[in-house]
């Protein structure tokens, strides 16, 4: 390889790793003991991170490298803390490609976490549901995602200590969390389906001929996030689980334009089950 190219492939990759540090340094100031589980708070959960006991928190804006907010007075937070007793770091706000952040910015997150000392990560969020099984207000654990948005967070020169140049991706999503997670669902009689999510860059929602060709490629649940978490995260050896929350037909499969505001009601509608059951898995991983 020419030198000037490896100098500036190792200049950028010594870059990442020291704005880790310096980012990682200030997180264990601030949050103190860092918990072994990260849970990721999508559309309308974010208010357990309110209820945390015994919580040391901080605004995203303070640690350093963090990507900037684009919303005004909307960054996010990162609470450590009991909820309902177990010790987890939760991320309150998340890092969207469609806001205009590389997917360097969008993972930055998870390698932090990841940096920390993080093992698992449960994420969450909110998706249009596809599958004629499913409606608005249900609950779908992610099996497997199709990655169309065209670009992958692991493009650029590999850090080979921090994972594999080619990571595995025939089980993003651990199998035995999800044992685990419908084992939850079943004792607090809760219904949580199975499916697999179909990740678009957004922003604008789906056309119908876009959800009748996600539909024959196998996608149960459209969403704009979560997928470039997912693949950095099991290139850095983290377990991964993820519980979506549908909060809108997909685009076509109702009369009903797509409208945001429906997407925010649906998800604070699903928010006591949702949580309930997210405070139950925690428990239990
Ligand atoms: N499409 C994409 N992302 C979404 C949707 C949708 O219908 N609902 C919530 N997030």
């Amino acid at each position: 390889m020419d030198h000037r190219l490896r100098r500036r492939i190792d200049d950028l990759m010594a870059a990442l790793s020291s704005h880790l540090e310096e980012a990682a340094s200030l997180s264990r100031e601030r949050l103190g003991a860092i918990p072994p589980v990260a849970v990721v708070l999508g559309s309308g959960l974010g208010i357990l991170a309110d209820h945390m006991q015994e919580a040391r928190d901080l605004a995203v804006e303070d640690i350093p490298h963090y990507p900037p907010s684009t919303v005004h007075g909307h960054a996010g937070r990162w609470v450590a803390g009991r909820l309902d007793g177990t010790f987890v770091l939760a991320l309150k706000g998340r890092v969207h490609a469609y806001e205009g952040y590389s997917q360097d910015q969008v993972v930055f997150p998870v390698r932090l976490l990841a940096a920390l000392g993080v093992k698992t990560l449960v994420t969450t969020n909110a998706v249009g549901c596809i599958d004629r099984r499913l409606r608005p207000g249900d609950l779908v654990l992610l099996e497997d995602q199709l990655n169309l948005m065209f670009r992958n967070p692991l493009r650029g020169p590999n850090d080979d200590a921090a994972g594999p140049r080619f990571p595995d991706m025939s089980a993003a999503y651990d199998r035995d969390l999800m044992a685990v997670a419908l084992e939850t669902a079943r004792q607090e009689g809760l219904e949580l389906h199975t499916g697999v999510m179909g990740g678009l860059l957004g922003p604008s929602y789906e056309t119908p001929a876009e959800i009748r060709m996600l539909a024959r490629c196998g996608a149960d649940v459209v969403g704009m996030s979560t997928i470039p978490e997912t693949i950095a995260a099991r290139h850095l050896g983290l377990r991964v689980a993820a519980i979506s929350c549908v909060t809108n037909f997909a685009a076509g499969l109702s009369a009903r334009p797509l409208d945001h505001s429906e997407v925010t009601e649906a998800a604070e509608m699903a928010r006591g089950r949702f949580s309930r059951l997210l405070a139950a898995f925690l428990a239990r991983i």
